[in-house]
């Protein structure tokens, strides 16, 4: 039998952090991609992402590295680089290599950017530049909004089988025993996907009296990496949904929500978090992640009226693949 999941790694952006949790000074390590790194933020707030693995001698800069004004030190034999990768300083070396004063041997870097109280990744199977950037919300970091309320999993599967979890519209009913979610109108543009339904909604007053709201909720996927959900009703409530490859068959999940401040003892507060409990629960991932650890892939589903456009869902994924197995 072949692999559980046949695909490799897509590209995009990727979540690798909050920004909140990299103050300045400090030194992680990140591994994702099939990759070892080493994140950073300098004295002056930028950051860096470079192979973790020093280009010297091989020391692990994420264990014992320590940033230094704009630089990371190796613990090893305390080599500097800077957040390009450039070996800025060999303080033992009266003649440093050529290749380093010239700059043309540098420690290997990724792109990084800070968008959305995240911190994010471009990963790429054949080490192309980024062609498209994070999307920016609006709502995080705004006064009227809370801050995020996070949430994370760690379990075997990949970015796409999260993904088309969204446009399987026959699973809802029995995994998350729900009676109907419309798949809505869904556009395809490159690589956004934008799915957007409408609808009404009766909601009760606690006078016992029944209030007809219009609900709407959009989703927009930016690449294989950046997810995001509006749920507007009788409040609105925000969701990014982070899904970033460990390995080709190991991720992690995040989600992180807003919503707009309001009294706790309003229907509004009741509402948002009651959105949020429903989709974190077994009426939401957590009922889809055993489903996820122990599937299969099938490339040919023997799909049937009602099973949701999986397919076309899939012609659009496929996209983030640079090998087969799209
Ligand atoms: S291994 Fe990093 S400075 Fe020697
Ligand atoms: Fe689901």
């Amino acid at each position: 039998m072949g692999k559980r999941l046949p695909m490799s790694i897509p590209y995009g952006w990727f979540f690798i952090a909050y920004a909140d949790d990299l103050p300045r000074g400090k030194v992680q390590t990140v591994h994702y991609f099939n990759k070892e790194m080493v994140l950073f933020r300098t004295d002056n707030g930028e950051i860096g992402l470079l192979d973790a693995y020093c280009l010297h001698m091989g020391a692990h800069l994420g264990h014992g590295g320590k940033v230094e004004g704009e630089s990371i030190r190796c613990p090893f034999h305390d080599w500097k680089f800077n957040t390009k990768g450039q070996c800025t300083e060999v303080p033992y070396s009266k003649t440093m290599p050529p290749s380093l004063k010239t700059k043309k041997k540098c420690q290997k870097t990724y792109h990084a950017v800070e968008k959305n109280k995240v911190i994010w990744a471009w990963y790429h199977p054949e080490d192309k530049e980024p062609f498209f950037d994070v999307m920016e919300h609006e709502e995080i970091s705004h006064p009227d909004w809370v801050e995020l309320e996070k949430f994370e999993w760690r379990f075997a599967s990949n970015p796409q089988e999260i993904a088309e979890n969204g446009v399987d519209v026959a699973h809802f009913q029995y995994v998350h025993g729900m009676t109907s979610v419309p798949e809505g109108k869904t556009t395809y543009d490159g690589v956004i996907r934008k799915s957007m339904a409408e609808g009404t909604r009766d909601i009760k007053q606690p006078d016992g009296s029944v209030k007809t709201k219009n609900s709407r909720v959009e989703t927009i996927q930016n690449g294989a990496g950046q997810k995001y959900t509006r749920i507007s009703g009788l409040t609105d409530t925000f969701l990014m949904v982070l899904a970033t490859p460990i390995t080709d068959e190991d991720v992690e999940l995040r989600f992180a929500f807003t919503y707009k401040k309001c009294n706790p003892e309003s229907l509004e507060y009741k509402a948002a978090k009651g959105t949020i409990k429903t989709l974190i629960g077994k009426t939401g991932v957590e009922g889809d992640i055993p489903i996820w650890e122990n599937k299969i892939f099938h490339k040919y589903p023997l799909l049937c009226d009602g099973d949701g456009p999986i397919m076309r869902f899939r012609k659009y994924f496929g996209q983030f693949y640079c090998q087969q197995n799209k």
